[in-house]
């Protein structure tokens, strides 16, 4: 047992999962991934689907946006469902996609006014959500086409993604060098490695962008999946999603899933944070902060299929969005329409905003470091 998995498995222990529910159930062994086109942009790029399975899990990456394009995972009766929202055409992903699966990158989540100041120069970055930049700007990783490289390595499948933003790209300084290692375990856990090296000092933030419905996509609201967040603070916002930059206890809020809780429970009580972001759309400030290994940071159950996804992590923060901003026009491929509420994002982060929040964890990068970040996901049921 490696030990990312040893740390889920404490964790998950502490959220009351057992070892043999996690990931494991159906354990089928690695083979190596298969590439198969999955479309062709408007400017004539040919966007490849690779298609991996390991322990039970059955993971689709598309080479634009390195989007997970469908994650399958067994239920407690052994019935495969895909628990990722997404598109079944790349011509939905270009058009209209709210990040469906996608690497987010430079930044996951808002930077306030797109402004920021570095070594005293100032920085205009791409504005695409009201006044502020949201996951990057208009143009952002989840746009992007990466080069791809499978992997087999003992009993782990997986791909390299890679991509080179160019000094500049959408206000960011600095060229941007990002390998992400997407890897399926023997035990079927998805792991996500992100490295990035500059050539100037800039900011950087990655995060994976999955809209996760255990139950299927497809199929309805996750307002009865349960979820336990291991986070005594969140970062409250103002009404544009921005940090007020305090760090205020969930303690007495609909924002306490310190014990697990239905997502739907208080999601209705007419609290401030929850209508400025019509929903649950915050920064989680996890209690372990940053760690050199993934530590646990969550858990959710959907009760009804028994499908449980348990998050490790070694970052400080975790973005809990209830998929507020899904509104019944976007068609998945199950060839089912998506209502607000029909899935749940957990992204795993610094803190939104970090550029302008000095009391914030650092997201600043300069030539000579290396960004890292993992985050492990396993499955049960
Ligand atoms: C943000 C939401 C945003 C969504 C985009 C989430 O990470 O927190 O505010 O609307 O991404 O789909």
């Amino acid at each position: 047992m490696d030990m990312s998995r040893r740390t889920v498995m404490a964790g998950a222990a502490a959220a009351g999962i057992t070892a043999a529910s996690i990931g494991n159930a159906h354990a089928t062994g690695g083979r190596k991934p298969v590439k198969s086109l999955f479309g062709t942009l408007a400017d004539g790029t040919k966007i490849y689907s690779w298609s991996l399975e390991n322990g039970g899990t059955k993971l689709k990456v598309l080479s634009y946006g390195g989007i997970v394009q469908s994650l399958e995972i067994p239920d407690r009766r052994g019935r495969y469902t895909n628990v990722s929202l997404g598109f079944d055409n790349i011509e939905d992903y270009v058009a209209k996609s709210p990040y469906f699966g996608a690497l987010i990158g430079r930044y996951g989540n808002r930077i306030g006014q797109g402004r920021f100041t570095l070594d005293g120069k100032s920085y205009q970055l791409s504005v695409n959500d009201g006044a502020n930049s949201l996951h990057g700007g208009a143009q952002g990783f989840d746009k992007r086409v990466w080069d791809i490289e499978p992997f087999t390595k003992g009993s782990d499948v997986g791909l390299y993604l890679y991509y080179t933003s160019v000094d500049g790209e959408m206000g960011y300084p600095g060229t941007l060098r990002v390998k992400v290692t997407y890897t399926l375990t023997r035990s079927g856990d998805w792991r996500i490695d992100y490295e990035a090296t500059t050539d100037k000092a800039t900011v950087v933030n990655l995060t994976s962008h999955v809209y996760w419905n255990l139950a299927g996509e497809g199929s309805g609201t996750i307002e009865n999946h349960e979820l336990k967040i291991a986070a005594s603070r969140y970062t409250p916002v103002d009404s544009g999603l921005i940090p007020t930059g305090e760090l205020a206890p969930v303690a007495g809020t609909p924002f306490d899933f310190r014990r697990t809780k239905a997502i739907g429970e208080d999601i209705r009580e007419a609290h401030q944070q929850l209508l400025y972001g019509k929903g649950i759309d915050h920064n989680w400030v996890l209690d372990k902060g940053i760690t050199a290994r993934p530590e646990w940071i969550a858990t959710l159950k959907d009760p009804a299929s028994g499908r449980t996804l348990t998050m490790a992590t070694t970052e400080p923060g975790l973005q809990f969005y209830s998929g507020n901003f899904l509104d019944g026009t976007l068609v998945g491929p199950s060839g089912r329409t998506y209502r607000q509420g029909d899935a749940l994002c957990l992204e795993t982060q610094h803190f939104p905003d970090s550029p302008n929040q000095p009391s914030f964890p650092s997201t600043l990068l300069r030539p000579g470091q290396t960004y890292r970040s993992t985050t492990v996901h396993s499955f049960g049921a």
